[in-house]
């Protein structure tokens, strides 16, 4: 376990023969990264929230599949190893597609590898420069993503956003928080409002904390005062990132949005979703149909590190919810920005270039 004093908000760091992840439970109070040389140990870090946020899960899965082929001694082995690593960290997490999309790329790799007759060390090579692109595409994704999303945005705008969707949850600048590190470069000043994001944390843990780091003006609220800041009128948009749109434009993102989204709606407030196009997913129809993670009861019973509910009370947990999509003002990609009608619109975003 490495100990670390720098703020570098990486969240994963190839280091040669392993992968360096900082583990996101420990945030804000250490930084710490830890090296993760097996594929079990990718899936256990996956599956506990030490690597959370789609695009960082897909990234980490990516060289997962790199590990499970490590030490394989023939090309026949390596592709079994590579299939086999890929099917057990899909049963990581449900929810997120970027996982589903990095694995079923590491897969289709693996094969034009194998197919290109390819010996065992080009091979092992190829397969991680496969991981390597993924990660680095992110940020440029990333990058576009922010251009867009910056668009919508004015000068003295307050912006709420849910969860974390930043540089930690991706390879850098985040998806619904690029807007923000692109305006703070630029010396346009936005406020951005960040709810704390129950029963996890990941808005106080992760958002305050890399957006304070970085300087931008965070000021950190609970979930539940999310509908009083807009009626003050402090709030004149809502970003979010999100783990899978449906092919309608419904959108799965940490369990809360769809309460932001409604009260967003109320308010008159725009909504907006951004993501990579990898996170959007035409082969589910609708949002219903989106597989919805539950995970244990002590996230909610003893969060805080003590317990703060009756031993024994029923407990419901999702880990995400469905914000439907008559809620979304628009999606961000980064080939533009998307608009009703979303089923028409996003299909065309895969067919064509530039929406916007
Ligand atoms: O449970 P988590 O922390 O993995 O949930 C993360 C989110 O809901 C993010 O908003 C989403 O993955 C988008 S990250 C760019």
């Amino acid at each position: 376990m490495t100990q670390s004093t720098s703020t570098a908000l990486q969240s994963v760091i190839w280091a040669g023969e392993h992968l360096d992840l900082l583990d996101q439970r420990l945030l804000p109070e250490e930084i710490v990264y830890l090296p993760l040389v097996t594929v079990e140990d990718v899936w256990e870090a996956i599956r506990h929230l030490k690597v959370r946020g789609a695009p960082a899960i897909g990234i980490s899965a990516a060289y997962g599949v790199v590990l499970g082929g490590r030490n394989s001694e023939t090309i026949e082995q390596w592709l079994e190893a590579v299939k086999a690593a890929s099917a057990h960290l899909a049963t990581s997490r449900p929810t997120a597609v970027n996982l589903f999309w990095a694995l079923d790329r590491m897969r289709a790799a693996a094969d034009r590898i194998v197919e290109s007759g390819a010996p065992l060390e080009a091979a092992k090579r190829a397969l991680l420069d496969e991981a390597i692109a993924i990660q680095s595409e992110d940020e440029e994704t990333n990058r576009l993503i922010g251009e867009h999303a910056l668009s919508l945005f004015e000068d003295g705008m307050g912006v709420l956003t849910h969860c974390n969707a930043g540089g930690l949850a991706t390879a850098k600048y985040g998806t619904a928080l690029a807007p923000f590190y692109l305006a703070q470069e630029r010396g346009i000043s936005l406020k951005v409002f960040a709810d704390e994001t129950r029963p996890v944390l990941q808005g106080a843990r992760l958002t305050a904390f890399e957006l304070q780091q970085a300087g931008v003006d965070v000021t950190l609220i609970c979930d539940n005062m999310a509908g009083m800041v807009m009626n003050k009128g402090w709030v004149n948009a809502v970003i979010v990132g999100t783990d899978r749109v449906a092919a309608n434009g419904d959108v799965a993102n940490k369990i809360g949005t769809y309460s932001v989204a409604v009260l967003a709606k109320a308010h008159g407030i725009p909504f907006y979703v951004a993501c990579p196009l990898s996170t959007i997913d035409l082969n589910t129809p609708s949002g219903d149909l989106i597989p919805i993670e539950e995970r244990g009861a002590e996230e909610i019973t003893e969060g805080f590190g003590k317990r703060t509910a009756p031993v024994g009370v029923k407990v419901f947990n999702p880990a995400f919810d469905v914000t439907p999509h008559e809620y979304v003002t628009a999606i961000i990609t980064e080939k533009g920005i998307v608009q009703a009608p979303f089923d028409v619109n996003l299909k065309k975003l895969f067919e064509q270039g530039e929406t916007t």
